[in-house]
């Protein structure tokens, strides 16, 4: 891959055509001992994966569709939210920096710009024995899907970066300054802690200081999103003053 700076991510990469999914795949390589940084990278994903279960919209050659294997058994598995926020602001550094788009975070893994999602990150992670074996990080960004690309459903919620910035925009350029801001972010956290990654975040996203509803699979809530704690996790203060911690879940501003 031309311009690659890094020294491990992206390093070992796997190009598929069309997968099923590029985190089925990668989790296989995982348990065939691919090292921390290798990447899978699909044209087309037939069954693309999102967040709770939902599907993820991959057409061919029009998006970044990929996973990176992650072997941080030096977390506490406490902190593996923090991996999910360092995620989001490397892939947003990365868009703004490479389009020029004002693009934003919304908690905990979305990418927004305009309001509408443009980006999205999975991370599935492997616990054995109470410790963090290996996570598999998907990320799934539309480049330069048209209009016409979504389905009606997803239309009005969705954008790509090429429907926003009015042009086409390269795949290559971005995912060469992706990995090169993942894996500087990677290290400055395993060095220094959330607390750089945590500044970061709360300079890039539109989640706090609004009504959020936050709805998990088992309750909704209903509340101010107020901050994001040491590990990680949103802080809502409900109507009754309390104050409630989320670690993941689907946010909608009010
Ligand atoms: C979400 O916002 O719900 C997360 C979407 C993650 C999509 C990416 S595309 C590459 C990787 N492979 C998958 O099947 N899903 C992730």
């Amino acid at each position: 891959l031309a311009g690659l700076r890094t020294e491990r991510f992206g390093r070992q990469l796997h190009l598929r055509d069309e997968v099923d999914s590029t985190q089925i795949v990668a989790q296989q390589l995982t348990a065939a001992g691919a090292p921390e940084g290798a990447v899978v990278l699909a044209e087309l994903q037939t069954a693309g994966r999102g967040r709770m279960g939902r599907r993820w919209h991959s057409p061919k050659g029009k998006g970044l569709w990929f996973s990176l294997i992650l072997r941080p058994d030096w977390l506490p598995l406490s902190q593996t939210p923090q991996l999910t926020l360092l995620t989001a602001v490397s892939l947003c550094r990365a868009v703004r920096q490479v389009t020029g788009l004002d693009a934003g975070i919304k908690w905990p893994n979305d990418l927004l710009i305009d309001g509408r999602k443009v980006a999205g990150i999975l991370l599935e992670a492997n616990v054995e024995n109470g410790t963090l074996q290996h996570v598999v990080a998907g990320i799934g960004i539309s480049v330069n899907l048209t209009e016409d690309d979504y389905p009606p459903d997803i239309r009005a919620i969705a954008t790509s970066l090429a429907i926003a910035a009015g042009r086409r925009i390269d795949r290559s350029l971005l995912f060469v300054e992706l990995l090169a801001e993942w894996e500087r972010l990677y290290a400055l956290y395993r060095s220094e802690g959330f607390a750089p990654i945590k500044l970061l975040w709360e300079a890039l996203t539109v989640s706090l200081g609004r009504e959020i509803v936050c709805r998990m699979p088992q309750e909704t809530v209903e509340g101010f999103a107020e901050a994001i704690d040491e590990q990680g996790a949103l802080l809502v203060r409900l109507n009754d003053g309390s104050v409630r911690k989320m670690f993941s879940g689907d946010v909608e501003f009010r």
